[in-house]
């Protein structure tokens, strides 16, 4: 079979990258990272460029500014009894646009987006010759600093990308840093979804609800995230819930 220079050096890559989860060490977390990176951006040039591809529903929502806020988020937000008249809102791993909507009746809805690879999306939405509603700034999770001038926020929100960090552990640590007193954190994953894609790309880390609790794992490491935040004076609620046929957890991270 006969390859181009770019399936080549794709096909080499994605060889030294299963190789290196195979025999992946703690210490590797950040190797695989680096490898695993280009299939996100990958992944996400194709979404732009074909406005969605299969999800082009989510498309449209994500690039409309009038897109209501999402609901679960903003029945937390009134749970958790957050005055108005703004909702400050963090998103870590954002992706390239948000996916939270930008409308609510309860308030000014104020939304920080962050990602990893914050820039390579700017550079995508550059080539598309478009731009978000709110452009997602270049800030990994482990390292939540550059944006808490815009801090304390009510809601530091998180959807499937704590499977794809470098240390899930860091980058909760970094958002207990980043919610205000009587904010919450909300978390939402499917279920074990390193295990579901074989730890290719940026899946290298499991999200998993066990009884009440949400461990964190991969072949070499497992840790209970709601001891690790009852430690630290932080109450953690797991739902574990079916959404369209799969598992996912949710979770409600408060301060006591
Ligand atoms: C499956 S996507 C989820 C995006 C978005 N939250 C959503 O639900 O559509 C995972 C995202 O996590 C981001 N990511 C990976 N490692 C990260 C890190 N260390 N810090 C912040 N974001 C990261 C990826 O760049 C990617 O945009």
């Amino acid at each position: 079979m006969r390859y181009t220079v770019g399936e080549a050096v794709s096909f080499v890559a994605r060889r030294a990258m299963q190789k290196a989860a195979r025999t992946a060490r703690p210490g590797d977390n950040q190797t695989l990272w680096n490898l695993g990176k280009a299939d996100e951006r990958r992944f996400w040039r194709a979404w732009i460029d074909q406005q969605g591809m299969e999800w082009s529903d989510d498309f449209q929502q994500r690039l409309d500014p009038g897109a209501p806020f999402d609901d679960w988020v903003e029945q937390q937000a009134i749970d958790a009894s957050i005055t108005g008249p703004v909702l400050g809102v963090l998103d870590v791993g954002a992706g390239p646009v948000t996916c939270l909507g930008y409308r609510s009746p309860n308030w000014e809805i104020h939304i920080t987006a962050t990602d990893a690879l914050g820039s390579d999306y700017a550079g995508l939405w550059r080539d598309a010759g478009r731009m978000p509603p709110v452009v997602t700034r270049p800030v990994p999770a482990e390292d939540l600093s550059a944006v808490s001038y815009m801090g304390p926020f009510d809601v530091v929100h998180m959807r499937n990308a704590l499977d794809h960090c470098v240390s899930p552990v860091a980058a909760i640590e970094q958002m207990t840093q980043q919610v205000a007193d009587g904010g919450v954190i909300l978390l939402r994953h499917e279920v074990n979804e390193a295990e579901n894609e074989s730890y290719k790309g940026l899946h290298q880390w499991n999200l998993e609800p066990r009884g009440d609790n949400l461990h964190v794992w991969n072949k070499n490491v497992d840790v209970n995230l709601t001891g690790w935040l009852d430690e630290r004076g932080f109450d953690c609620q797991t739902e574990a819930l079916d959404i369209g046929g799969a598992p996912w957890v949710r979770n409600v991270v408060t301060r006591r």
